[in-house]
């Protein structure tokens, strides 16, 4: 079996076909994590997760995109453009805790920085607010004992010194993960050295900006993932991803690591229920 880790069929791009999509990927033995990006999205995670027996998961959160109400464009490669509006929201500490404390939530995510997405002008007022944000989100993940699900983009040096700080002398270290991690391998060993995994999903089927990192660091640290409507796969390019395609992320890892594919799923899915506690 797989887990991807982090899947968005919380999100309006299977608001027809969810259900099918879940029962698809749990009849080939994939099971889920659903991830929310602001509150309406978290909670419709958490609806799924509950209306399955097993196999679907939740985490929630306010993603640093919905901060701010504005349109998103994203390219992740020639191929494929990502183009959203999203909604203004601010982080309301208790409506998420409420949430978090539901059954089937295992993670606070996905909270994070990203640089990317900064307006002109407005960079230093907006790293502030996401800062803000990310710190809120550390603190209820402590309170309630819950992994991390961390998105970072152009902006590991930040991430990195919040998680260092955040934890230092502290006796209830935070646990987590780097989603979609983009950062390199120096960066890398700082996250693993705090305990972190890392994951990956479809990017590393059509580049090879990662190999060092999928090689080098070690097994019992993965995690894979497809960040799905978004990032499909290689055969899949440009096509709505969903959790099946799971299996190509992890063919690819094997293939890089020159082990067999049976390996890597099965690591993979240990680390995702030791991680989760699922
Ligand atoms: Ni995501």
């Amino acid at each position: 079996m797989l887990i991807d880790t982090h899947a968005h069929v919380n999100f309006i791009a299977f608001k027809d076909d969810g259900d099918e999509v879940i029962k698809m990927a749990l009849a080939s033995d994939v099971w889920m994590i659903n991830v929310g990006s602001q509150y309406d999205t978290s909670r419709r995670a958490v609806q799924y997760a509950q209306k399955y027996k097993q196999g679907v998961y939740a985490s929630v959160a306010l993603h640093p995109f919905h901060l701010k109400g504005k349109k998103i464009t994203a390219q992740a490669d020639p191929n494929e453009v990502i183009e959203f509006e999203t909604q203004e929201e601010k982080f309301d500490y208790q409506k998420y805790k409420e949430l978090a404390c539901q059954l089937k939530v295992v993670a606070i995510g996905e909270t994070g920085l990203d640089y990317y997405h900064l307006d002109k002008g407005e960079e230093e007022r907006q790293k502030v607010l996401q800062k803000e944000s990310f710190l809120g989100h550390l603190q209820l993940a402590r309170e309630l004992e819950k992994p991390l699900i961390v998105h970072c983009r152009e902006a590991h040096t930040d991430v990195l010194a919040i998680l260092k700080d955040y934890t230092a002398g502290k006796e209830n270290g935070l646990e987590g993960t780097i989603h979609s991690f983009s950062g390199r391998w120096s960066q890398a060993e700082q996250y693993l050295a705090m305990g972190f995994y890392l994951s990956f999903n479809g990017i590393i089927t059509f580049t090879r900006d990662y190999d060092k990192v999928i090689k080098n660091m070690p097994l019992e640290r993965l995690l894979i993932e497809t960040d799905c409507p978004y990032l499909a796969p290689v055969p899949y390019r440009g096509k709505r991803n969903e959790p099946l395609f799971v299996k190509y992320v992890a063919e690819k890892i094997a293939e890089t690591r020159g082990v067999n594919f049976e390996e890597i799923a099965e690591i993979t899915t240990n680390n995702a229920k030791k991680l989760f506690k699922i």
